[in-house]
């Protein structure tokens, strides 16, 4: 499974990569706004300068909701930088909109997914990645996971080449079980990817080991 970083903050993405672990990046508008990155030409250099910090897929959001609109903009985002891959609402504009991106060979990202139905259609048009988001679905009482399930064994089943990228992950856990349901990559807070290292058992060892080489050393 592949470990993309949710995020929009360079630091971050740096700390991610010195730890040798980070496959990609997912911004979306709220993670973009949330750097405060204002107006088209900055978060155009800002996609730019992500992709050049990690190796991998950075998922660029349009803003757009009509078709042109993100074929237009879609457009441009991919030829900012040849890791870009286009991010689409999965709406009936977004759905055409893969379809379009795929029949020319421009890779995707269909966003906001909550149903299985939805990420059949991403799969039928052609996305490159479908997003299920985890938190929000557990924040109503659905299974979040569940849904990351259901999508693998339904691709699996008939040969869907779509990535599942389980997105709105909200800790260490929900990590842990996109494993077990065979996501393709999970898309997570730093904070969530650094939990994966934590075990009382390896601090306590890591301390006795020290302790007795100090004991013998002086
Ligand atoms: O990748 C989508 C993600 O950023 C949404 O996460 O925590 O806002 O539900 P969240």
């Amino acid at each position: 499974m592949k470990f993309f970083l949710d995020t929009a903050n360079l630091a971050q993405i740096r700390e991610a990569c010195e730890m040798g672990v980070l496959d990609g990046v997912t911004t979306n508008p709220s993670l973009m706004a949330k750097e405060n990155i204002r107006g088209e030409e900055a978060c155009r250099r800002h996609y730019v300068e992500i992709c050049n910090l990690v190796k991998g897929d950075v998922s660029a959001e349009v803003i757009a909701t009509d078709f042109d609109g993100m074929v237009r903009e879609g457009t441009e985002l991919a030829a900012l930088h040849p890791q870009i891959v286009v991010k689409l609402p999965c709406t009936a504009e977004g759905i055409r909109a893969v379809k379009y991106f795929a029949q020319r060979s421009v890779r995707t990202n269909c966003t906001l997914v909550f149903s299985v139905g939805q990420a059949l259609l991403a799969a039928k048009a052609g996305a490159t990645y479908v997003s299920p988001f985890v938190g929000r679905l557990d924040d109503i009482s659905e299974d979040g996971i569940g849904l990351v399930a259901h999508i693998v064994r339904v691709y699996r089943t008939y040969g869907f080449r779509t990535q599942v990228l389980a997105a709105s992950i909200r800790h260490t856990h929900h990590i842990i079980q996109c494993l077990d349901a065979g996501a393709d990559v999970a898309t997570c807070p730093l904070s969530a990817i650094k939990g994966l290292l934590k075990h009382p058992l390896t601090d306590s060892g890591l301390a006795q080991f020290l302790a007795d080489h100090a004991r013998v050393n002086g």
